[in-house]
């Protein structure tokens, strides 16, 4: 018998999304197999954001589904299987500024139960010559090196990257490009919104409208 195609690792189907009682996302589909990639673009506010929160499974959407491995994510059995696989990379850095550079990445590969990664990946991403410094003396960019390190030390296979290269010099950025595709060579999959362009082959394109809010304009506001 002549196999089907293989089911979608990740299925969003009509996915919405009300925050603050406004409708953010309407009625998204999306099929996401290993080694896919996504761009998600549009303006401050569109919901690029809120996207990415429903992917965590987190923010509950109000109306759609979201399938893994064809399982609902909202199935809490379903859900603790679930968010092992996924690696988020948000404005906030979690780093704690009294601890070392090199054990702001190893605390959390440690609580992955996995060693022997943290200094390679911050040696990777330009670090190497700080990684003994408390995490206080780093630049913002350097910061968000650290967050990418993290990337490489703890491999998970969906990674959920809201503004990424906020910060990155241009060797930041294509050091990102870089693991991003790496990344899904191995099969992961990969997620990304940004505002600046960023290379990611054969990637998927989200791109969200500008919300059209019912407040005053900024003439009434005057
Ligand atoms: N924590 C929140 N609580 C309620 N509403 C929110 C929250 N965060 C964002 N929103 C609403 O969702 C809209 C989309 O925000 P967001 O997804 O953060 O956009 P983007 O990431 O594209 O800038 C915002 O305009 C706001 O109305
Ligand atoms: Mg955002």
């Amino acid at each position: 018998m002549a196999r089907g195609p293989p089911i979608p690792k990740l299925l969003a189907s009509r996915l919405s999304c009300i925050r603050n009682g406004q409708m953010v996302l309407r009625d998204i589909n999306m099929t996401m197999h290993n080694g896919g990639g996504m761009i998600l673009t549009g303006p401050n506010g569109s919901g690029k954001t809120t996207f990415l929160r429903v992917l965590t499974g987190f923010l509950k959407p109000s109306a759609g589904h979201l399938l893994w491995n064809g399982h609902d994510v909202t199935n809490s059995s379903i859900y603790e299987l679930y968010k092992v696989e996924l690696h988020w990379v948000g404005l906030k850095d979690a780093i704690k500024n009294k601890l070392s550079v090199v054990d702001n990445v190893e605390f959390w590969e440690t609580l992955e139960g996995k060693s022997g990664r943290s200094r390679k990946a911050l040696e990777f991403m330009g670090l190497g010559h700080v990684m003994n410094e408390p995490a206080q003396v780093l630049s913002v960019g350097q910061r968000k090196r650290v967050q990418l390190a993290r990337l490489l030390a703890i491999p998970r296979p969906i990674w959920l990257l809201d503004e990424p290269s906020v910060g990155l010099d241009k060797d930041g950025v294509q050091k990102l490009e870089y693991i991003m595709e790496e990344h899904r060579r191995k099969g992961g999959m990969v997620f990304v919104a940004t505002h600046v362009p960023i290379k990611l082959k054969d990637a998927m394109h989200l791109q969200f409208p500008p919300r059209i809010l019912k407040s005053k304009t900024y003439m009434d506001l005057m």
